[in-house]
């Protein structure tokens, strides 16, 4: 069965009552027939769920959803996008080891990289994601994984993944990725040798920017020590969520086509604007790395960024002229969104730090919802008028 019809079918036990939409399983625990039972469930000799801390059939069955998109064999599902980035570390390295990380990570990510694992004596090498040659220097003897963003947020680089997977075969690496920008419906990293694979829900996957939710998909036995470091440390989605994430990985495929078209329209729209100095969208020939962006990726994505000329200054005064698209810290919802890094969530850097990170003074990135696409470019491009 195609994995488009299997996310829309994949479903939870129906009940007695024979509902059609999927049960939603609010519940934090399970009940056992004979004290046998529960010995047995306890000792896993079955399946059986015991607490919702540990398993649940809702959150199984987003799970399963996702494990199908991506092409994982098992997974774990978290209560937002940073705890699966978080366990999907934690619970694989031990004081001692290394991590390489790309610098251009989500914001959180890199100050768990930076800030939180060296705490736990866990070293951490910032490279360039689209320079090999920094993270082949970067290998150490005790160097255990590699963890990246591709594309990277906000600027949308490209690191070749047929690369990675092959750096990591090499150097016996543990390939850890975050796809959320991508989704699993536009790039797959386990068919490039990724072990770990994570999301954010809370993005293209909930779409309507309603709840916070995360996923850890791979291999069966790094997942499953990350399962039962999760068990004990609690970082489980909640089966309501679960179940609005279940109900979204149906419309998901449709979804991100439209954002997929939208941003591709925006984007070579903008390229001939004047106030901007240049225009990043991973299927624009111009992209950097537009060579590996349609090896690896089916379409171009739902998220574009441009330069303008002004500066910081224009940021501000495009954000404030716009009139549809919202001003908020998301991406990934049916709304059109746009932000401006250097004067947000980036502000408290300085320049040369937000320089090193990718982020220019007149960067706006845009996360192109479902609205009619001439509405989304109308309102962009007066709101470019008045910078
Ligand atoms: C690439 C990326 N990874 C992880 C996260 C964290 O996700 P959450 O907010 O669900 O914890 C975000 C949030 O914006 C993100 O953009």
């Amino acid at each position: 069965m195609h994995k488009q019809t299997q996310a829309i079918r994949i479903q939870a036990e129906q009940s007695p009552e024979k509902e059609h939409s999927t049960p939603l399983y609010l519940t934090s625990s399970f009940t056992f027939d004979t004290a046998e039972d529960m010995r047995a469930a306890f000792a896993d000799e079955t399946d059986d769920n015991i607490y919702s801390r540990y398993s649940n059939p809702t959150v199984d069955e987003f799970v399963k959803k996702m494990c199908v998109l991506e092409g994982a064999e098992a997974g774990f599902a978290t209560a937002s996008g940073m705890a699966a980035v978080f366990n999907s570390i934690f619970a694989l390295l031990k004081a001692g080891d290394h991590l390489i990380c790309c610098s251009s990570v989500f914001g959180s990510t890199y100050a768990l990289a930076t800030k939180f694992l060296p705490r736990y004596n866990i070293e951490c090498t910032l490279v360039k994601a689209n320079k090999p040659e920094e993270w082949e220097a970067a290998v150490k003897p005790n160097t255990k994984m590699i963890f990246l963003e591709t594309p990277t947020n906000p600027q949308l680089e490209i690191l070749d993944l047929e690369w990675a997977g092959k750096f990591c075969k090499k150097h016996n690496l543990i390939f850890n990725i975050d796809n959320c920008f991508a989704s699993p419906i536009i790039q797959n990293p386990i068919e490039f040798g990724a072990d770990i694979v994570s999301h954010s829900a809370t993005k293209w996957i909930d779409g309507q920017g309603r709840v916070l939710g995360g996923v850890v998909l791979g291999r069966k036995d790094l997942v499953h020590e990350i399962y039962m470091f999760c068990r004990n440390t609690g970082p489980s989605l909640s089966a309501f969520n679960a179940w609005v994430l279940s109900k979204s990985l149906e419309t998901l495929d449709v979804r991100m086509e439209r954002h997929c078209n939208n941003a591709l329209s925006i984007a070579t729209k903008l390229e001939s604007n004047e106030k901007i100095s240049w225009v990043k969208y991973p299927f624009l020939p111009s992209h950097p790395e537009y060579h590996i962006a349609i090896k690896q990726m089916k379409k171009g994505g739902g998220l574009l960024c441009f330069e303008l000329k002004g500066g910081i200054e224009s940021g501000r005064k495009f954000l404030d002229a716009l009139a549809l698209l919202s001003m908020t810290p998301n991406l990934g919802d049916t709304r059109s969104i746009a932000s401006h890094p250097a004067s947000t969530t980036h502000s408290k850097l300085t320049e040369a730090e937000r320089l090193s990170v990718g982020i220019t003074p007149g960067l706006i990135r845009i996360s192109a919802g479902l609205e009619n696409v001439n509405d989304i470019i109308n309102d962009i491009e007066q709101a470019l008028s008045k910078c």
